[in-house]
């Protein structure tokens, strides 16, 4: 049964699609959390983002990177239905979870929102205490046992327990940008999430919070599959395993533009030997 469980389900012809990678572990070995096929959004006529196909894999940190508008919140929302929230967004193509289509019939946006939690990039805690702020996604879904020992928890996985523990009574605006960042963490890891999507969840940060936050991510990988959309490439080459490059095309005729997927690798070959020419002058910073 055991060996059943960890067996990774792989389709070699899904494998195919990856690139031969520089790194030692390229993914192959891990379980698909996501398989996003063909994925097309469109705010009311105007197409964000078209035809995107990827994996995302397992204990892996992916990062989505590209310029302004190329569709990485676009993206990223698609993977926890929060697009739903957005009356004109029209999604189509499919985003498979666990083998399973988010978008299917009869799947529950505010179930998949548990599993797949979500941090932004400016800090949104609730004017309410911190403890209040973590036991808050528990208090909804009635996990009313040991609630104190699940906020102390998710406040350690969070990096944040010590900085708190003799205030959890505080409001949580109190608490300086960089802590409330973590809180927001805290509050999304409380109700046992294997997702963690984070948009630029450093930058509105600065430099120290910024980089206790990259490593919060490498901790929490063990136990999370973290897809992150950063506009700093470097902080891409630190904390991810894989990259994804976005960009925008802009058709000849005139008639629009929409994000596109242009390369999706092992980060050290997207930062040291992309195959897309685009995907080299938007590294290296040539691109205009
Ligand atoms: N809520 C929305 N309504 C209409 N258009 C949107 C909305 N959100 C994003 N867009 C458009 O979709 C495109 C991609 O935006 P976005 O996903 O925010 O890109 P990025 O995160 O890469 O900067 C842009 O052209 C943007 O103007
Ligand atoms: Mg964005």
């Amino acid at each position: 049964m055991a060996e059943e469980t960890t067996t990774p389900q792989l389709d070699p012809t899904r494998l195919a699609s990856l690139v031969e990678p520089a790194g030692t572990d390229d993914g192959r070995g891990r379980e698909a959390v996501f398989e996003i096929e063909d994925l097309t959004v469109r705010y009311g006529q105007s197409a964000a983002l078209v035809g995107v196909s990827m994996d995302v894999r397992k204990n892996f940190v992916t990062a989505f990177i590209g310029p302004s508008g190329c569709g990485k919140s676009t993206f990223i929302r698609c993977l926890n239905r929060m697009n739903d929230l957005i009356p004109s967004a029209v999604v189509e193509g499919h985003v498979l979870y666990h083998g399973t289509d988010l978008y299917g019939d009869g799947v529950d946006a505010v179930e998949v929102r548990r599993r797949i939690g979500m941090v932004f990039q400016k800090p949104n805690p609730f004017p309410k205490s911190i403890y209040d702020n973590v036991a808050f996604g528990p208090r909804v879904l009635g996990l009313k046992q040991d609630l104190s020992g699940r906020v102390e928890r998710a406040l350690h996985q969070a990096a944040l327990w010590d900085e708190v523990k003799d205030r959890l009574k505080e409001n949580a605006l109190g608490l300086s940008g960089g802590q409330q960042q973590r809180l927001c963490i805290a509050r999304a890891l409380a109700v046992e999430p294997d997702v963690l999507l984070m948009d630029e969840p450093a930058s509105a940060l600065d430099p120290i919070s910024t980089s206790r936050i990259e490593d919060l991510i490498h901790e929490l990988k063990r136990d999370y599959t973290i897809a992150i959309v950063t506009h700093n490439m470097q902080q891409a080459a630190r904390v991810a395993d894989m990259t994804a490059f976005f960009s925008v095309d802009v058709r000849e005729d005139g008639s629009g533009r929409h994000g596109v997927l242009v390369e999706y690798d092992r980060t050290s070959r997207i930062f040291t030997n992309p195959a897309d020419r685009r995907t080299e002058d938007y590294v290296t910073g040539r691109f205009g």
